[in-house]
């Protein structure tokens, strides 16, 4: 018999048809007069109840459904008798695809993230990671359908490239070897062929640069996919390689850059909400019980648009207040995360869109604002703040910190190089890039958003390695 998936069972009526259900069972009672099986099938966070008369099934089969099992039933869809559910099944035939011994690490209920997460081939059958991965497929068609309804083209960049888009050296590089004829030198050490391109290669850290290349004859583009950092840092915001969502749009200046960031980043949520509606039910009752209220408050904010150094100033405040700080936070130092919480947590107590950064700590591809005859700039209507800013706009959000990181380009041909040049950078592998500087250049602007910050945000999940499948983090790369 042609199965059914559970989602779609849940919301059928046709009661007195037979049905039959493939899934994982969740829960076995027994008592003498009736079994009562819990099976999932993934598709929905809703379990199905099979409703089972012991005295028409083989002792052992019963036995052998366990919590964890693989198991099909068929059966009559009837009207529920318990709470909270609409229809169960009246099992007429069962059998038992896979057993789950007592060993099945899933099987105790409450167990911790980090316990699950060593066991990260099996955690995807729980309820909170099915639930946090169908809302992560969510939030991939969100994305998808946002930017196809403004008229945006998928793009695609490279994952290897000659090229260090964000200058910060934190590069997987690309080597090749052939298991089978490994090259090995006099002390039996693996030889690595790194010359497979002809030059060095790495794996992308954005694909930005080729995201304008893209933006500047097309119009409007966007990369969703796969980047890689090899940074260090084993925070809960963190992964060697995670999902990029990078917008790129020719003709939008700094303030439409900032409406397309929070349309875009609301648009999400709000998809969330609308068709995420029993996966969030369940994670705001486990994981986070202020989370749809949270999600429903960011879609009622008018994000702040911040400059850098008005930040600063609030920050200043906070400290003559009272407030300590760990870092320091003067005018030219990079925030770190404790000073972007208090100013959208504590201060704003809503998002904040931040711009207008020192250049010092920007990338060189920001475009530059006007520099005053006494070495300061002149940037978002006309704020004046001390020394050289770019037009950056990083989005930061409650709980998560950065979740958006973007500018404006610099279009100037000789701006660009001057940049470039200031900072001795290498220009062998930008000659392309610098040529749309060159040909019919032009303003645009655009940002990245990193997938699983959203995912976390939309989720309330607290640790990063558990809004992806497999996450890549420093010494863990095993499933
Ligand atoms: O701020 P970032 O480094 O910006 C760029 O890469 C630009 N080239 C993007 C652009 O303008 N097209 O990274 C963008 C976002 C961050 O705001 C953050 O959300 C996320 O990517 N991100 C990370 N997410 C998880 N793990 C990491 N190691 C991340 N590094 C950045
Ligand atoms: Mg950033």
């Amino acid at each position: 018999m042609k199965r059914t998936k559970i989602i779609d069972v849940l919301k059928s009526t046709e009661y007195g048809k037979e049905v039959c259900v493939k899934g994982w069972v969740r829960t076995h009672r027994s008592s003498k007069a009736v079994d009562f099986i819990a099976l999932n099938d993934g598709s929905t966070i809703k379990n199905v109840q099979i409703v089972v008369d012991p005295t028409k099934f083989d002792e052992q089969v019963l036995k052998d459904i366990t919590t964890g099992a693989c198991i099909s039933a068929e059966g009559t869809l009837v009207e529920s008798q318990g709470a909270g559910q609409s229809s169960e099944i009246q099992a007429t035939k069962l059998e038992v695809y896979g057993l789950c011994g007592n060993d099945y690490p899933m099987q105790k209920k409450g167990q911790s993230f980090e316990v699950m997460r060593k066991n990260a081939h099996m955690r995807l059958r729980t309820n909170t990671f099915g639930a946090v991965m169908r809302i992560r497929h969510n939030m991939a068609m969100a994305i998808h359908t946002y930017f196809h309804e403004h008229g945006f083209f998928y793009f695609h960049t490279p994952l290897i490239t000659a090229s260090d888009c964000e200058g910060a050296g934190n590069m997987f590089q690309v080597t090749t070897k052939n298991l089978y004829d490994l090259k090995k030198d006099e002390n039996g050490k693996i030889i690595y062929d790194d010359d497979f391109f002809g030059e060095q290669t790495s794996l992308t850290v954005s694909g930005q640069l080729e995201g304008e290349l893209g933006a500047t004859a097309l119009g409007s583009i966007y990369t969703f996919g796969p980047t890689f950092r090899a940074e260090n840092s084993n925070t809960p915001r963190h992964l060697a390689e995670f999902w990029m969502v990078e917008p790129e749009v020719a003709f939008l200046d700094q303030e439409e850059l900032m409406d397309l960031e929070e349309d875009f980043i609301k648009y999400c949520v709000r998809w969330a909400l609308d068709n995420c509606k029993d996966d969030l039910e369940f994670l705001n009752k486990m994981i986070d019980k202020t989370l749809i209220e949270r999600l429903e408050g960011v879609l009622k904010e008018t994000f702040v648009r911040l400059p850098y150094t008005e930040g600063i100033n609030i920050l200043q405040e906070a400290i003559k207040n009272g407030k300590k700080f760990e870092f320091p936070c003067n005018w030219g130092d990079d925030l770190a995360s404790e000073h972007e919480r208090y100013l959208v947590e504590e201060h704003f107590k809503k998002p904040v869109i931040m711009t207008d950064y020192p250049r010092a700590f920007k990338s060189f591809y920001m475009k530059q604002n006007q520099d005053t005859a006494d070495g300061g700039s002149v940037g978002y209507k006309g704020a004046v703040a001390p020394g050289p800013t770019m037009q950056g706009t990083d989005v930061l959000f409650p709980q998560i910190g950065e979740i958006i990181g973007g500018s404006v380009r610099e279009e100037s041909y000789d701006k660009l190089m001057g940049e470039i040049n200031r900072r001795e950078m290498d220009q062998t592998h930008l000659w392309w890039y610098i040529d749309t500087r060159k040909w019919g250049s032009c303003p645009h602007a655009g940002f990245g958003l990193g997938f699983e910050r959203l995912i976390l945000f939309v989720t309330g999940m607290q640790n990063i390695r558990d809004v992806i499948p497999f996450p890549r983090t420093p010494k863990s790369a095993e499933f």
